[in-house]
């Protein structure tokens, strides 16, 4: 039975990809030290370890080990900067470890932030990015770069086989809503199901591309599992743009709701555009985005009504 090892598996992308590895026959172990999910979301047959990644060590071996800790939501991370710098340098560590002495296939999930203010787009991923290395972002941003720069020193003095993606906003059903964990999408959707105004920082001209999570786990199985996916940095996410405020009208349209758009305060470093050029993932995994936004919109805000009774 091949074996894996997930940090960050209870999460939102983390607890996806479990369910696949067990449907896979995969035997499962998750590291996670519940800092950003709350309630366990790993089926059962998961072994379950409540740890911070950065204290984490163990001599077994594992066939896969998949860094996925982090504090990913910007007002989340930008109040816990040295939390969120310690999962990508002790704990991207502490994970290339335990793949070297097992000898394993390694796999990442970097980010788009890695580009910063991008001034190309779509953005490929030979871009090398428009980044404030002591910005606020800095500490989520750059700790992933510095991330990646480890990996490949992994790969390089070692011959690890190493995979690293970068995921472009991946939204679904389990993404928590709630405080300033919530991420745009699940806020948003909240915001209009109870009628509440909905919150767009600056002139919501900002845009982004959203990805559906069942496209993303597709994507990472292949990734992970693909003779040709060693060694290699790819974007995982969608090309088509869509600004924050049509996000926020298509959503009050789409729960009949009452809410009216409100404009806060930009965010500092927002990035103004962010759109992925998945060329390399069509290529590599034979891949494509297959759920459309509308569709994605339509489950997200199924699931989230049903939690919400609203
Ligand atoms: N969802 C996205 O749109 C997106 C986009 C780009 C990159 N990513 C990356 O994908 C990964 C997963 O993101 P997600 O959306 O599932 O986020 P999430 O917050 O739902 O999951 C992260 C998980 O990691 C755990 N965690 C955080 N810090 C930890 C630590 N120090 N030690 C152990 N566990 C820790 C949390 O408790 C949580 O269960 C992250 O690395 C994130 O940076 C996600």
């Amino acid at each position: 039975m091949a074996s894996i090892l997930i940090s960050g598996g209870n999460g939102f992308l983390g607890s996806y990809l479990c369910e696949r590895a067990l449907k896979n026959g995969f035997d499962v172990t998750v590291v996670d030290n519940l800092s950003t999910s709350k309630e366990i979301q790993v089926p059962k047959e998961v072994h379950f370890i409540k740890k911070p990644v950065e204290k984490f060590n163990t001599d077994q071996k594992f066939d896969f080990v998949i860094h996925l800790a982090a504090r990913p939501s910007p007002e989340d991370y930008i109040n816990n900067p040295l939390a969120t710098i310690d999962s990508n340098d002790i704990g991207t560590r502490n994970m290339l470890e335990i793949a070297r002495k097992g000898n394993s296939i390694f796999m990442y999930t970097s980010t788009s932030e890695v580009y910063g203010d991008p001034k190309i787009l779509p953005i490929p991923e030979n871009y090398f990015g428009y980044v404030n290395p002591n910005g606020i972002r800095s500490c989520y941003d750059e700790s992933k770069r510095f991330s990646e720069a480890l990996i490949m020193a992994y790969e390089r003095q070692y011959r690890l086989d190493v995979r690293i993606q970068r995921p472009f906003n991946v939204y679904g059903p389990r993404i928590r809503e709630d405080g300033f964990y919530g991420r745009v999408i699940p806020r948003f959707i909240d915001q209009a199901l109870r009628n509440k105004p909905i919150t767009v920082h600056g002139d919501g001209k900002q845009t982004r591309s959203f990805l559906y999570v069942s496209d993303w786990v597709d994507a990472t199985w292949k990734f992970l599992t693909i003779n040709k996916g060693k060694g290699k940095v790819l974007n995982i996410g969608n090309y088509k743009e869509i600004s924050v405020l049509d996000l926020a009208k298509l959503i009050i349209k789409k729960t009949n709701s009452k809410s009216k758009i409100v404009h806060l305060e930009p965010r500092e470093e927002d990035p103004k555009r962010r759109a992925a050029d998945i060329t390399q993932a069509r290529k590599i995994l034979n891949w494509e985005p297959k759920v459309s936004l509308d569709e994605g919109l339509n489950y997200t805000i199924e699931w989230l009504r049903e939690k919400k009774n609203l």
